[in-house]
Parts: C-alpha cells; sequence; structure tokens
C-alpha cells in the first residue's frame, strides 16, 4: 500500500476536520469475521509515537498503543507502574501520526479494576484526550460486566486474556499460560465472556496453540494472536521486537530488521567522526571586542 494519502478537503458536521482518507472503524474491524469465519486476517502492531504511527499507519489495521510503553520507552520493570498520563500523552501522539489505521489505547494497571464506572472514567478520559477508537483492558470473566458497561456507553473494548502482563505478580512470571486442562478450560471461558459481554475483539497472548485455535472457534467476535497460534483470526507483536531493537525477544518473535545495530553501528560512526575533528589553535579563537 503507498503511504501518499488523498486529502479529503470535503467537511460536514460529522468530519469537520479536513483528513487525507476515512479511518478503519471499530464495527468494520469486527465484521471482517461473520460466522467465524475472517475472510482478511486482521494487521495490528503497537506504536508509541506520532513518528512511528506515520510509518506504521498504512499497512495495519490497529495500532495499538500498548502499556508495554512502560518497558519498551520508559525503561520500567514491568507495565505496572504505567500510568493514565502516560497512555493519554502517547495515544494522543499515535492518533496525529496516524490517518488509516483504527487507534486503540490500554488501559493501565489500577485504572479500570475496581469498578465498571472506574473503567469508564478512565476510558473516556482516553477518548477525550486523545481521539482514539476504542480500548484495550486485561483480564477474562471478572472484566464482562466492565467490557458490557463501556460498550453499553459508546466504548468499543478489545479484550485480553491469556498470559497478562499486568498480572505478573499474580502468575510469577511471563511462561506461556494454559499448560493444564484446567488453564486451558479457563482461557476458553474467559474469552466467551468477553464475547459474550460485547468484547469486539480479543487478544489471546502466550497459549499454546490448541488453546488459541479453541479460543478463535468459541468466539464470535475476531482474536489477535501473540506468541498464539498463526490460526488466530489477527495478529499483534510489539513492533520494536519485530524491528529487532532488543537483543532478546520471546521466542515466537521473527524479527523482520536489525534496528539496534543500524542504531548502535551509526551512533559509533557520528562519535568517531566528531572525535576525528581537529580544533582550531588559540590564535583562531575567538576573542570578544
Ligand atoms: O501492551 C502491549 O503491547 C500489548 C500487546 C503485546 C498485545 O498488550
Amino acid at each position: 500500500m503507498s503511504t501518499t494519502f488523498q486529502l479529503d478537503t470535503a467537511t460536514s458536521r460529522a468530519n469537520p476536520t479536513p483528513a487525507p482518507m476515512k479511518r478503519l472503524t471499530i464495527p468494520a474491524i469486527r465484521q471482517r469475521k461473520l460466522d467465524g469465519v475472517t475472510a482478511e486476517p486482521i494487521v495490528m502492531l503497537t506504536a508509541y509515537t506520532a513518528r512511528q504511527a506515520q510509518l506504521l499507519d498504512a499497512h495495519c489495521d490497529l495500532l495499538l498503543v500498548g502499556d508495554s510503553l512502560g518497558q519498551v520507552i520508559y525503561g520500567l520493570p514491568s507495565s505496572v507502574p504505567v500510568t493514565l498520563d502516560m497512555m493519554a500523552a502517547h495515544g494522543a501522539a499515535v492518533v496525529r501520526g496516524s490517518y488509516h489505521s483504527a487507534v486503540l489505547v490500554d488501559m493501565p494497571f489500577g485504572t479500570y479494576e475496581a469498578s465498571p464506572q472506574q473503567a469508564f472514567e478512565s476510558a473516556a478520559r482516553l477518548l477525550k484526550d486523545t481521539g482514539c477508537a476504542g480500548v484495550k483492558l486485561e483480564g477474562g470473566a471478572a472484566m464482562a460486566e466492565t467490557v458490557a458497561f463501556l460498550t453499553a456507553r459508546g466504548i468499543p473494548v478489545m479484550g485480553h486474556v491469556g498470559l497478562t502482563p499486568q498480572a505478573v505478580n499474580v502468575l510469577g512470571g511471563y511462561n506461556a499460560r494454559g499448560r493444564s486442562q484446567a488453564e486451558a478450560d479457563k482461557i476458553v471461558a474467559d474469552a466467551r465472556a468477553l464475547d459474550d459481554a460485547g468484547a469486539f475483539g480479543i487478544v489471546v497472548e502466550g497459549v499454546v496453540e490448541p488453546i488459541a485455535i479453541a479460543v478463535t472457534k468459541a468466539v464470535k467476535c475476531p482474536t489477535i494472536g501473540i506468541g498464539a497460534s498463526a490460526q488466530c483470526d489477527g495478529q499483534v507483536l510489539v513492533t520494536e521486537d519485530m524491528l529487532g531493537m532488543f537483543e532478546r525477544v520471546p521466542r515466537f518473535v521473527k524479527r523482520y530488521e536489525a534496528i539496534a545495530e543500524t542504531i548502535s553501528g551509526a551512533a559509533e560512526r557520528y562519535a568517531a567522526e566528531v572525535r576525528a575533528r581537529s580544533f582550531p589553535g588559540v590564535e583562531q579563537t575567538y576573542q570578544p571586542r
């Protein structure tokens, strides 16, 4: 797809701001899966900055402002300390940098779990401050009431089951989930509960392939896999992982570039050129009058 957009200067009350092109909508993405069949897989990548969004936008259906920005951008040890302010600032930047993909913003830990009302206040702030199309939250059946509450009040919600990184302190790490039958059954039941509650999509992270397939068959809405299965209805990756920004990445990640070497190599050449400069002698230095 070309990254040159055609500017549509027509305005209306529904579209008061001229935009290069029409953005994908959440209902259009939800409709990709009909009667259990997804005609066109859903392409999703994380984005945290305006420039990154500009580069990814034309190639994606969904840009996720993931709370993984805690580790990727801020060097935090997990996504637990990420705040609503951080998500709002990065969400607004990604919306500014995109015209085509629908933008989703992650609800950070501690801003939605207490009650549907708390979730509504946090999600409404994200929609108002960023212009994003919807939010994503982690958790299964325990979040179903919240998903129904938000959806009924105009906020599209994507669920997230399997490995849920915000629960790292309960899970004890980032290992794949669903290794016992009971755990596998719970993941499928969690996904069903979110689907019934009105989630327009569900991220399925870090589960063995048969569970991802079972979830994808069990729910009406599209599933988006990460470390799950190519048989999900779509795929998401952390962009920096697939670009090769880090030396170590989860085993399932395919690296499409070696961006860390590119950046470090460029910095090395720049530093060498600066250090090789010959400085002017004392007699040539500037003397104020
Ligand atoms: O925070 C994030 O980037 C995510 C994706 C990995 C799905 O939740």
